[in-house]
This record gives C-alpha cells, sequence and structure tokens, in this order.
C-alpha cells in the first residue's frame, strides 16, 4: 500500500509517500481501507516534535496521522462488535497514528459506523477535533442555557465545532479569530465575534461589560481568570504557544492555579486531554446527520501525494496554524462524497 512516511522531525522535507506493506491485522483490531483523512493541529506538533513535549510524551511516529474515513477490509478474530467486511465506518489511531496511508489497523473500540447521510470528508473531519470540542464543553462548569461561553480559536478545527456545540447546548456564544474568519464564524451561530486583529479579548469584554460562564481556549495563552465569572471554568485545549510562552511554566501555571493560594476564587483553570470515546464519535456523526452540526471543510484535496503539503503546511508559526477549519485530503482519487460506493 502507499502510506506517507516520516523519517525525522521537521517539515515537508521529512514526509514522503511510500510502497509500505500493509499493517498488521491484531485480533482485537480492524483492517480499514482509507477513503479520506483529515488534518489536526496534533499531527503538526507530531511532525515538528514541538513543543518538545511531544517527542517525551508521544515520541515520532513512521506513518503519521490520526483521523480517518473509510471501509472495513478485514476484522480481528477477537473483535467482538458486528462490524465486517464492507462497513462504512469513521474513527482515529489517536496518538498511535497510521491513517495518511492506504488501509490502518485499529482497535475496533476507536471506529464507529458512518451514517450514510454523512460524507467521506466530513466523518474525516469529525474524530479527534469533534470529541475535543464536545469534551472540553463537558469539562468543569455545565453549559447552561444562556450561559456565556467564549471559544478563543473560534475558526480552528475544534472552534469550529465548538462554537456550533455550544449553541445546541443553548449557550450565548463569542468566538475568536481573525478578520478573515469573522463572517464564517458568525454563520455557525457565535452571537458575538472578537477579531483579534482589531482588539483583545479583554478590550471587547471590557466595551461589553462581559465575563464569562466557560472559556475554551484553543490557541494557548494565559491570563483567562480575570475575564471569568465567579464559579466560571477556563478549560486549556491548547498547549500555550511556545512561541510566546515558557512552556513548564505554563503548564504549572495552569496545573496549579486551582490550588495556588492568588486563585483562591472559585473559577477554575482545567487542563484539557481528550479521550477517544466511540460513544462521542456516533453522538457527533448523529448530529451531522440530522443537519445540526456541520464540519467546515476549509481546504479539500485529493489524493495522498497532497498529505505531505496539507501536513506540512497546515500552520503557518508554530503551535498555532491558520487554516479555517478542518483540512481534508480524499485519497480515492475524487472528492469523496461524489465517489460511487464500492
Ligand atoms: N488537549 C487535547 O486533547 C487537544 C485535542 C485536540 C487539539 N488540541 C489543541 O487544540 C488546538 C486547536 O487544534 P485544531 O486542530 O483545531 O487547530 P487548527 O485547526 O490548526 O487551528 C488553527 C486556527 O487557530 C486560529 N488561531 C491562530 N492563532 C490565533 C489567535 N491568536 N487567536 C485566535 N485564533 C487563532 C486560526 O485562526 P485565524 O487564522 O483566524 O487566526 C486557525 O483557524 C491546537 O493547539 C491543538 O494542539 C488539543
Amino acid at each position: 500500500m502507499k502510506a506517507v512516511c516520516q523519517a525525522g522531525y521537521g517539515g515537508a522535507e521529512q514526509l514522503s509517500v511510500q510502497e509500505v506493506p500493509l499493517p498488521k491485522l491484531e485480533a482485537s483490531s480492524v483492517l480499514v481501507r482509507i477513503v479520506a483523512v483529515s488534518v489536526n493541529a496534533g499531527d503538526h506538533h507530531m511532525l515538528t516534535g514541538r513543543p518538545f513535549l511531544i517527542r517525551v510524551a508521544v515520541g515520532r511516529r513512521a506513518i503519521p496521522g490520526m483521523d480517518f474515513s473509510g471501509v472495513v477490509h478485514a476484522v480481528g478474530s477477537g473483535v467482538e462488535c458486528n462490524f465486517s467486511e464492507g462497513d462504512e465506518v469513521f474513527g482515529t489511531a489517536d496518538t498511535k497514528c497510521g491513517a495518511f496511508a492506504e488501509y490502518i489497523s485499529v482497535p475496533a473500540t476507536n471506529l464507529v459506523r458512518k451514517p450514510e447521510k454523512v460524507t467521506w470528508e466530513e466523518a474525516a473531519a469529525l474524530p479527534t477535533a469533534g470529541m475535543t470540542a464536545l469534551q472540553s464543553l463537558r469539562t468543569g462548569r455545565p453549559v447552561e442555557t444562556g450561559g456565556r461561553v467564549l471559544i478563543n480559536g473560534a475558526s480552528s478545527g475544534v472552534g469550529t465545532f465548538a462554537v456550533q456545540l455550544a449553541k445546541l447546548m443553548g449557550a450565548n456564544v463569542t468566538g475568536v479569530c481573525s478578520t478573515a474568519n469573522v463572517a464564517m464564524v458568525r454563520s455557525l451561530g457565535a452571537d458575538a465575534v472578537v477579531d483579534y486583529k482589531k482588539e483583545s479579548v479583554e478590550q471587547a469584554a471590557a466595551a461589553a461589560g462581559e465575563r464569562y460562564d466557560k472559556i475554551i481556549d484553543a490557541v494557548g495563552r494565559l491570563g483567562w481568570h480575570r475575564l471569568l465569572k465567579p464559579k466560571g471554568s477556563h478549560v486549556a485545549v491548547a498547549l500555550p504557544n511556545p512561541e510566546s510562552e515558557c512552556v513548564p511554566c505554563s503548564l504549572c501555571a495552569i496545573a496549579c492555579s486551582p490550588w495556588c493560594c492568588c486563585c483562591l476564587s472559585s473559577s477554575k483553570s482545567h487542563m484539557f486531554m481528550q479521550e477517544v470515546r466511540a460513544a462521542d464519535m456516533d453522538e457527533l456523526a448523529k448530529m451531522v446527520a440530522d443537519g445540526q452540526l456541520r464540519p467546515v471543510l476549509g481546504l479539500r484535496l485529493v489524493g495522498i501525494s497532497e498529505v505531505p503539503d496539507a501536513l506540512a503546511g497546515h500552520s503557518e508559526t508554530l503551535g498555532q496554524g491558520h487554516r479555517t477549519g478542518k483540512t481534508v485530503v480524499s485519497l480515492r482519487g475524487v472528492h469523496s462524497e461524489s465517489m460511487e460506493r464500492e
């Protein structure tokens, strides 16, 4: 099979499309013929090896790529679920990676069925970004009807899902993005949008006399406490930007803030780590099939040879990408929703 191979940490020069053996099918795994994949900021962190924490926590993978949609090719002998050959599925290899290839073998627990109404590209866009948005909104203070929720990085993969999910939960949502993405974030239902190129969140919040019940930070900065209401929650989805922050200091600040003496306030910061949960992927796919949730497909490419550039070019600046919504690549030669079902 063809796969994108990563030789070392760096950029596009470390990536090449090569012929490699099919992945081994473990007893508890399912072999999937991949139709479409999506790119996450996490894939880019694993390519660059920045922030350095990722080299220790995850390490380098021979074949990158987490999220995919595809067709079940074979089912391991020990899989106790009713996947069978030909089923249309989507899922994630998570940090084990291997999705930027024609086939992947993943634990059956990392897969769910793709509803017919959901396109291959939409399904590939869902796993990591969708689960992160859903789970981060369910971390800390619950979102209440009319509650004020701020999404920093509202135009990102995670942010575009978070804005829509927070609206579905009944919140009043403020999104933060750059000028080019203001209209798109509004179209997702955001009640207010802060254009960070024109004003800071602090300036916008002060002008509106606003504080927030919940802040989801999908970009990575500190200093959210003063924007929270009493008992509010800040959920740190992104690692602090390594270009502008000292990562160990920032991690300590986030981790310690619920207990540290300067932070006896009732508002809390939560470090967040997404977990692979099939039930969450199922829930997200049903919302897309019902028309309640719309994956924002920013850049749509065709062919595995496009993956190296899509991955290496995902971020213009270290740690903070400037892609809109999700970048998806159809591996089967045509835009996947028009692909004849096989
Ligand atoms: N903790 C976890 O388990 C977990 C899981 C998934 C993702 N993450 C992290 O969450 C973050 C988002 O992931 P992603 O895949 O959604 O990223 P992404 O799609 O690559 O994010 C790119 C977006 O970030 C926006 N952005 C960049 N700088 C910004 C700034 N200063 N203020 C506001 N928006 C800014 C860009 O919008 P503009 O072009 O408009 O600036 C762009 O739309 C990443 O740091 C990722 O590592 C963490």
